[in-house]
């Protein structure tokens, strides 16, 4: 596992958006996962002012989102999918139909499940998976037990995490317990993986997924097994690592090296 860490939330965003936006100008047909949630935010609009400027086309890209609430149509506010439109799909030239969101009101769910996985691999598998994490080392919405081989699937969702997210429901708006959400084996198939992480509150989930046991109780701590898995964390996510020092001499080292490389 790779780690960066960057001063602050504003550099974590920069260095994500053009993690994404390098593998868009070398891949323009590349599929990209995507992730909701407030931390994010600030990196779309990094991609859309990338976009604006001319400076990348999503045109030819494909999406596919990590998960959606259960019980929630696309177009409900509270939706990802709407979240998608409304702070990336909207701003930027990708084609509608080449973005993916698990249908939170499919008919039948577990069949839908089956669908998104086969569809991720027939588009050919996802080139470059951005991911969050909860404050219990959550990825998409696989909670603490979550099977570290897991597919596409429908979770019920912690009592923490429903906490954590009430802040986008009003207060007598129906918030959803149950969420459809790409499995850890479906994450950890990506070829290449970067999870976003800010702020003191993810500090211990970061600890546990960086230093903690391979373990289903912080399914973050799953990429310690992936070949490319990167995180760019910023210093108060980082305040919890034992050997935060060494890892960024390491960093510092891989730039060294890199740079050697390029003369
Ligand atoms: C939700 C999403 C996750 C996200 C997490 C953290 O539970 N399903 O994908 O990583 O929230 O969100 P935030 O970035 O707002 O802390």
């Amino acid at each position: 596992m790779q780690i960066v860490i960057l001063e602050n939330a504003e550099a974590v965003a920069t260095h994500g958006a053009n993690v994404i936006i390098q593998k868009i100008k070398q891949k323009p047909d590349a599929v990209l996962g995507l992730a909701t949630g407030s931390t994010p935010l600030a990196l779309y609009r990094k991609l859309i002012e990338a976009k604006r400027s001319g400076d990348v086309s999503f045109l030819r890209s494909r999406s596919f989102n990590l998960d959606e609430y259960l019980g929630l149509p696309g177009d409900h506010p509270q939706s990802y999918r709407y979240f998608m439109q409304e702070n990336l799909f909207n701003h930027i030239d990708i084609e509608p139909g080449n973005t993916h969101v698990p249908p939170g009101n499919a008919a039948n769910p577990l069949k839908a499940c089956e669908e998104y996985d086969e569809l991720i691999e027939t588009t050919g598998g996802i080139d470059l998976q951005l991911l969050g994490i909860g404050r219990n080392g959550h990825i998409g919405f696989n909670e603490p037990s979550s099977g570290l081989t897991s597919r596409t699937r429908v979770k019920t969702l912690t009592p923490a995490t429903i906490e954590d997210n009430a802040r986008f429901f009003g207060a007598d708006e129906f918030q959803p317990h149950l969420s459809i959400t790409m499995g850890i084996g479906t994450i950890m198939d990506s070829r290449k993986i970067i999870l976003l992480a800010t702020g003191d509150s993810k500090a211990d989930a970061i600890r546990a997924t960086v230093e903690g046991p391979l373990s289903a109780s912080c399914p973050a701590s799953a990429l310690q097994m992936h070949k490319k898995a990167v995180l760019i964390i910023d210093e108060a996510a980082a305040a919890h690592l034992e050997h935060k020092e060494f890892y960024k001499h390491i960093e510092r080292e891989n730039q060294k090296l890199l740079q050697s490389l390029k003369q």
